[in-house]
Order: structure tokens, then sequence, then C-alpha cells
């Protein structure tokens, strides 16, 4: 699915622009996903995680979102640098279509700036488009930043799995469940 490339302004009178992410940013979709998952503990990998990544599947997974008809990614790009990606998956299957989940992730630089906000509209606006009954998503217990993000957007907490990650200090987290019906 392909994101209407979209101007928004931020809080700090910055403009962004929120396109689909282009498969000719492999390499700085690659750094962005290592640099973010860096910067907070709130992300489920670490940077070294994602050593797999190459510029040929970095590629085909920017294409993948411009092709697939159930899948939808938003990234955020300030004077051509990609600071933010988030992504819409459409469940299939008679007994789940009804459902999708989202992921979102900004670089520590640009939080508080409405940017999240901004690509929740996206992403909610092409649930609602799709008929949708059910949006879904998890987040790690502590991330409050997140969780104000999802309330102010009709997210409520439906489940928590504790100790369902461990980070490398041993620190267990729950992960927190919430749901908005369309
Ligand atoms: C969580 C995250 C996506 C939020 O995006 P963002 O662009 O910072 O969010 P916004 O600027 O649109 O702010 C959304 C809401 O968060 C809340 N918020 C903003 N600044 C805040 C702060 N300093 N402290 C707490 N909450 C804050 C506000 O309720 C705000 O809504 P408002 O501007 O209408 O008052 C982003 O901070 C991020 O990528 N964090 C790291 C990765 C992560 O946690 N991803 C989610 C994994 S589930």
């Amino acid at each position: 699915m392909v994101f209407e490339t979209k101007e928004i302004t931020l809080k700090n009178g910055k403009t962004a622009v929120l396109q689909s992410p282009r498969p000719e940013d492999a390499a700085q979709l690659i750094d962005f996903i290592k640099t973010s998952c860096g910067e907070t503990e709130f992300l489920a990998r670490y940077p070294e995680e994602w050593g797999f990544l190459t510029i040929e599947k970095e590629e085909a997974w920017a294409k993948r979102f411009l092709e697939a008809p159930d899948a939808l990614a938003i990234t955020c790009y300030i004077d051509g640098r990609v600071v933010g990606n988030a992504e819409i998956n459409f469940r299939g299957g008679i007994k789940t279509s009804h459902r999708a989940v989202i992921c979102i992730a900004i670089l520590r630089d640009y939080w508080g700036l409405g940017i999240g906000s901004a690509m929740f509209e996206g992403l909610l606006a092409a649930a609602q488009e799709r008929g949708t009954m059910l949006v879904e998503l998890e987040y790690m217990e502590g991330n409050e930043r997140g969780r104000r993000l999802y309330e102010k957007f009709g997210f409520r907490i439906v489940a928590e799995k504790p100790n369902a990650y461990r980070l490398k200090d041993g620190s267990m987290r729950s992960e927190i469940h919430m749901q908005k019906y369309m």
C-alpha cells in the first residue's frame, strides 16, 4: 500500500515529510533501525540483532510495503534524513481479518514533536478506510511516552504478559497489550 506523501509542521516549526519508505533509502533505513534500537530499551531488539540486514533485504522490505495489499508503512523524513517509521499490518484469515497491528519508532532527537501523532493519524485513517474493526499494539512496561500517545488515539490496555522481555542487565519487563475499536 502506498502512503500519499504529506508535509507536516512539527512543534518546533520544522517541516517533515511523511511518505512510504523508499527502496533507494535502504542504507539509511538500516542505519535508522539500528540507531533507534540503541537509543531506547522500549524496542524489541538490540541494534546488533539487526546485523542480518543487507541493502538487498532492506530494499525488498521497502518494496513489499509499496506492493503488498495488507501492509502500510509511513516513514518520516526531515531534510532528507529518515527519523521515524511506523507500520500497520492487516491480518488475513476468515477469523482474524478484522484485526490489524501497529508498530512505531522515532529517533530520540525527534521525540515529542508530534511525529508519532501524525503517523498514527495516517495509519488509523488507512484502517478506517479498509473497514478494520480492531487495531492492536504492544509496548514494554515503563514506556509512558508511548502509552500516552496510544491512549490519546483511543487505545486501551486489555492484557499484560509478565516477564515477556529480559534486558541485558537481567531485569524483566511486562508486555502490555492495547486495542482500539474503530
Ligand atoms: C513513543 C513514540 C513513538 C512517541 O512518538 P512522538 O513523536 O514522541 O509522540 P508525539 O510527539 O506525537 O506525542 C504524543 C503524545 O505523547 C505524550 N508526550 C509528549 N511528550 C511527552 C513527554 N515528554 N513525556 C510524556 N509524554 C509525552 C503527549 O500525550 C503527546 O500528545 P500531545 O502532544 O497531544 O500532548 C516515540 O517517542 C518513540 O519512538 N519512542 C521510542 C521507541 C518506542 O518506544 N516505540 C514504541 C514501541 S511500542
